[in-house]
């Protein structure tokens, strides 16, 4: 199953930005994509005035309190958030993927299977410094390999696991196996042992996407660098709709399923929910499915007919925009009735 992985596509790491340029390494795509990325860039960042107020700072301003942060041996080197803004690397394509892979030390993404003794070297014992986050699949840990490659390590929570989470991990460990790109969060292998199930993929230094929408790192997003996520999080989109052997449909498309590097690309996350699309060649147009995703995001004919197709994801992609214009969550209960879910008000 994993043996049969394209591994040509790891050519695509130079070949940045279209998803039409993952497959293509000519010069001419480079730098015909930069050039235009960087008008729209610069001409984001001239109008960015205008949408100061889109920007003004929660007030519940928080200091950063992510572990990851506060441990010096995976502190990113430039984590510091006042690069959200202008400060960047984003003047070219080389500049924009080679320095925000510095975090993979070489270590080729693959579906390797990684034995209990490794997994534990590589989070001493899943120690609860190592700690990054918590989510409905359970525990996640940053971790180094032996040659030094830095890693997320997603554990699964036992109980869960037992009742539903059996399909959603094959799901993940077949999604990621298959996939390869620039904007999406690299696959390096799993372990599934007794009762435990461990995926293993590329660390993302920088915090999620929601996480700087609350300026929980401490600086804001500039316009420009708002634009750019959204391109990257449409590229990563575009390929997994377009540019993967079999149409993948991702169905959990939000924000903190959206990481960032140090230079603020984006890197879609979290595949669990993945599943592969209706082949169209066979003539069908779409999967029925029992209804998985986030309350907020969640395509509303899905919701209805329960059958999944690409555009469920296009939908998430829309609320998505909303909050990284808006900051605003999709559903923000504590406000008045009319403004509370972003599908309604916007
Ligand atoms: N590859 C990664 N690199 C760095 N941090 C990560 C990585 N994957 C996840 N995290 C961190 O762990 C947290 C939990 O991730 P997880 O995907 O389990 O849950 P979630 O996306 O927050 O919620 P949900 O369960 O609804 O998907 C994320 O919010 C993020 O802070
Ligand atoms: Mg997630």
């Amino acid at each position: 199953m994993y043996g049969g992985r394209n591994t040509s596509s790891t050519g695509s790491r130079s070949v940045p930005y279209s998803p039409a340029s993952v497959y293509s390494d000519t010069s001419t795509t480079r730098s015909s994509t930069s050039s235009s990325r960087s008008s729209v860039a610069s001409a984001a960042r001239s109008v960015a005035g205008v949408f100061v107020s889109c920007f003004t700072p929660p007030v519940d301003t928080r200091s950063s309190t992510k572990s990851f942060a506060d441990s010096d041996e995976f502190k990113p080197a430039a984590s510091d958030a006042l690069r959200a803004g202008s400060e960047r690397k984003r003047g070219s394509n080389r500049g924009v993927y080679a320095t925000a892979n510095n975090s993979t030390h070489g270590r080729e993404p693959g579906s390797v299977k990684f034995s209990m003794e490794e997994i534990l070297k590589a989070t001493r014992n899943f120690s609860s410094s190592f700690k990054v986050g918590q989510g409905g699949f359970g525990t996640v840990y940053r971790g180094r390999l032996e040659d030094g490659t830095l890693v997320a390590v997603k554990r699964a929570k036992k109980s869960v696991y037992d009742k539903h989470l059996g399909v959603e991990f094959q799901s993940e460990i077949r999604t990621l196996a298959q996939v390869e790109h620039l904007n999406l969060v690299k696959f390096f292998g799993y372990l599934e042992h007794g009762d435990e199930r461990i995926v293993v993929v590329e660390y993302v230094p920088n915090g999620t996407l929601r996480e700087h929408l609350d300026c929980i790192h401490g600086n804001f997003l500039d316009l420009a660098a708002r634009l750019d996520i959204a391109i990257d999080v449409a590229h990563a989109i575009t390929y997994l709709h377009m540019y993967t052997d079999h149409p993948i449909i991702h169905r959990d498309i939000k924000s903190s399923n959206i990481l960032l590097t140090e230079n603020f690309r984006a890197k879609v996350a979290d595949f669990g929910f993945a599943r592969l699309a209706a082949d169209s060649d066979s003539g069908v147009t779409h999967v029925s499915t029992q209804v998985k995703g986030t309350a907020g995001y969640l395509d509303p004919e899905y919701l209805r007919t329960y059958q999944l197709t690409e555009k469920s994801d296009v939908y998430s992609f829309g609320v998505l925009l909303v909050e990284l214009v808006t900051g605003r969550r999709p559903i923000e209960p504590k406000r008045e009735l009319m403004e509370r879910i972003t599908a309604k008000w916007v």
